[in-house]
């Protein structure tokens, strides 16, 4: 696996973007530190993933959330049309640092879309999300400029408002995800192609278990989610439990720390 991440050197909750984030809830810096530090090694020297590294921004606190810097596919990236000005001059960074590693086929949507934040690959099925972040005619951008077949799906708890909040891509037969946070349509769109659906306790939730990260064996997956850890050392998985409370001051988690390239 190669993925990319970007270290919390200006981590903080400096503005308030969405239900989790309060500026009156501070990080604990040093903590943030050590947690994003665990989570890095963890790729690196227990899984042996390939982690690439974008250069911390000074007055970006949210570009730590590497998700949202793109949505790469084969060669071709798309970069993030960010919804608050807050997070708009970050595009301008992964941009830079997408040329400079080679890539040339790079797509800005004229809607909003926050990228893998908001757009999961299940097998060649691009899940995107929407409203809160991502606006849905983004989707067609999308399909049309990867060349991929795309299943919008809606968002409707407010706490949940990125689809990796509420989604984890467990394997090529198995999705995670947490029911209360789809649309019916949106639910019965999932299972109607993914074989084996795992429907995530709230308690699971809340501790923002979706948000994880698998390579279709292992998974990392928030330390508190222990219902599902449980689900997926039954299913045969080797799973990885890993702090985040400071990233969750800000409404982020495993998963939005990691960018899949
Ligand atoms: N504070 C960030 C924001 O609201 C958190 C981003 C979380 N990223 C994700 N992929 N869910 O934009």
């Amino acid at each position: 696996m190669n993925i990319l991440m970007c270290a919390p050197k200006f981590f903080d909750v400096a503005y308030e973007i969405n239900p989790w984030m309060h500026t009156d809830n501070p990080v604990n810096k040093q903590l943030a530190e050590t947690q994003w530090q665990q989570l890095f090694a963890t790729y690196k020297d227990k899984l042996g993933w390939n982690v690439s590294l974008i250069e911390p921004v000074d007055g970006l606190p949210d570009m730590v959330f590497t998700a949202n810097g793109a949505l790469v596919h084969g060669k071709k990236v798309v970069l993030p049309t960010f919804r608050q000005p807050d997070r708009q001059p970050e595009t301008a960074k992964f941009e830079e640092w997408f040329k400079s590693q080679g890539y040339t086929e790079l797509y800005n949507p004229k809607y909003d879309f926050e990228g893998e934040g908001d757009a999961l690959f299940w097998n060649d099925i691009l899940f995107a999300g929407f409203p809160w972040r991502s606006d849905k005619p983004s989707h067609n951008e999308i399909a049309d400029f990867l060349g991929v077949k795309t299943i919008g799906l809606q968002l409707i708890d407010p706490r949940f408002y990125h689809l990796d909040t509420a989604l984890t891509i467990v394997n090529d037969t198995t999705v995670a995800i947490y029911p209360k946070a789809f649309s019916e349509d949106s639910i019965k769109a999932i299972k109607s192609v993914v074989p084996n659906v795992i429907e995530a306790t709230d308690e699971d939730a809340v501790a923002y278990g979706l948000n994880s990260a698998s390579d279709g064996k292992r998974i990392v997956i928030p330390e508190g989610a222990t219902n599902l850890q449980e689900k997926y050392r039954a299913l045969g998985l080797e799973v990885f439990p890993v702090p985040i409370s400071e990233f969750q001051k800000s409404g982020g988690g495993v998963k939005c720390l990691t960018l899949f390239l």
